[in-house]
């Protein structure tokens, strides 16, 4: 039998290569993807995962395809979930899921494991995704069937088994970090009344400490697709990170919310997104120049749809499909420039402009022109309100 693991170096997946071997009596492939949580996690993760008992250790990057073929199109449905979360760990789940089952197909696995508790969203989002992709492969989840309960107990594990560890008992919080952001919970997070303390922040600076001039960033859209910042062109990747490195020294980016997870609980969490937090500004400021009152408003149900679906591991879904299908057709008309001020934790966007822009100074104008009669006003008003005052002529007959 072999097992292929999601593997990200940490206590909990070093503890799952030796238990599977034990309960499962398999061979253990470590798979670990890059989705630019940064080098730090992935130094010496072959050697890592060898030393816990792995047989094999594939580390796929998946940057530019998770950027490209994830981030963005969601970007165009504008999902923001709960009217906050920018949806980092939820859109990386299913770009890993895949490259996992592909690993598992390459080498010929029988089953998929990861290292998600039982009781949160990852769980669902990863076994989603194989459900749709691998029905045939076994799924795995020793958090769901162990019983160990804490970090002390996973390192008596290893120490049990001469398993060599780098980690500690103590480690507050629980992170999630890629290319769009980082996710903080857990620790004093845990009590809604506590501010989360200074020592939660890994990304950005404390927008009290940032600099006391503010940067622009302009941006530059064609149909949809993020072309340059600053007038460079980049790479759908290289744009993002160009876009962290600009708005974190800021302090853009940072949100302290309680959400309601899948699974029923509701859980706190802090996240830092920066560039992305820009780049969602600048994508709506955009829309707001080239789409109708009508198109803006389905855009806005469209995101709101799509957060859940997003949200709750429904990527490889026919739903999934007409739902970006209808964002891409938006996103056509998306191609213009947009500049963006950062200033202490800020983000606002100052200047806009489009080819397809609908805006127009001459229409908008409260001088005189030529264009709109406002005595035209008159019947539509009379019209658009004929409903409330038949209604309220028959209130009167009634009295
Ligand atoms: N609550 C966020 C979400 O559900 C972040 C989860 C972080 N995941 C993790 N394994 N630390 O998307
Ligand atoms: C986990 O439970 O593995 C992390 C939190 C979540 O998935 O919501």
């Amino acid at each position: 039998k072999k097992v292929v693991l999601a593997y990200s170096g940490g206590l909990d997946t070093s503890a799952i290569v030796p238990w599977l071997k034990e309960n499962y009596n398999c061979e253990v492939v470590a798979f670990a993807a890059d989705v630019g949580q940064g080098d730090e996690e992935l130094e010496g993760l072959h050697e890592k995962a060898i030393a816990s008992g792995a047989s094999e250790c594939h580390i796929v990057d998946l940057k530019q395809e998770f950027v490209q073929d994830f981030i963005f199109p969601t970007i165009k449905t504008g999902a923001v979930y709960e009217g906050e979360y920018l949806l980092g760990t939820s859109m990386a789940r299913p770009v890993i899921a895949k490259a996992q089952v592909e690993v598992a197909r390459k080498v010929g696995a029988d089953a998929l494991c990861h290292g998600c508790t039982g009781k949160g969203n990852d769980q669902v989002r990863f076994e989603g995704a194989f459900a749709a992709l691998a029905p045939e492969l076994t799924v795995i989840a020793p958090w769901r069937e162990w019983d160990m309960v804490s970090r002390e107990d996973l390192l008596d594990y290893l120490a049990e088994r001469n398993i060599p560890t780098t980690a500690s008992a103590t480690k507050i919080y629980s992170r999630d970090a890629n290319a769009w952001h980082i996710s903080h919970e857990g620790g004093e997070l845990e009590d809604p009344w506590c501010e989360p303390t200074k020592g939660v922040w890994t990304l950005t600076t404390d927008p009290m400490d940032a600099p006391d001039t503010p940067a622009k960033i302009n941006l530059t859209f064609k149909e949809g697709e993020l072309t340059h910042v600053n007038g460079q062109a980049l790479s759908a990747y290289d744009a993002l990170v160009e876009l962290n490195n600009l708005a974190a020294p800021h302090g853009v980016g940072r949100i302290d919310i309680v959400e309601n997870r899948l699974v029923g609980m509701k859980s706190r969490g802090c996240y830092e997104t920066p560039g992305g937090t820009v780049l969602m500004k600048a994508y709506k400021a955009l829309e707001t120049l080239v789409l109708d009152k009508s198109a803006l408003k389905f855009r806005e149900q469209l995101g709101l749809e799509f957060s859940h679906v997003m949200y709750d591991g429904r990527w490889f879904t026919a739903l999934n499909d007409s739902l970006l299908a209808a964002a891409n057709s938006f996103a056509q008309l998306v191609t213009g420039e947009i500049v963006v001020k950062v200033y202490k934790g800020t983000a606002t966007v100052i200047q806009r402009q489009s080819p397809n822009s609908l805006y127009s100074e001459d229409f908008a104008t409260f001088g005189a022109d030529d264009v709109y009669d406002q005595s035209h006003a008159e019947g539509f008003i009379r019209l658009f309100s004929l409903s409330s005052r038949i209604k309220a002529m028959h209130d009167a007959d009634k009295k």
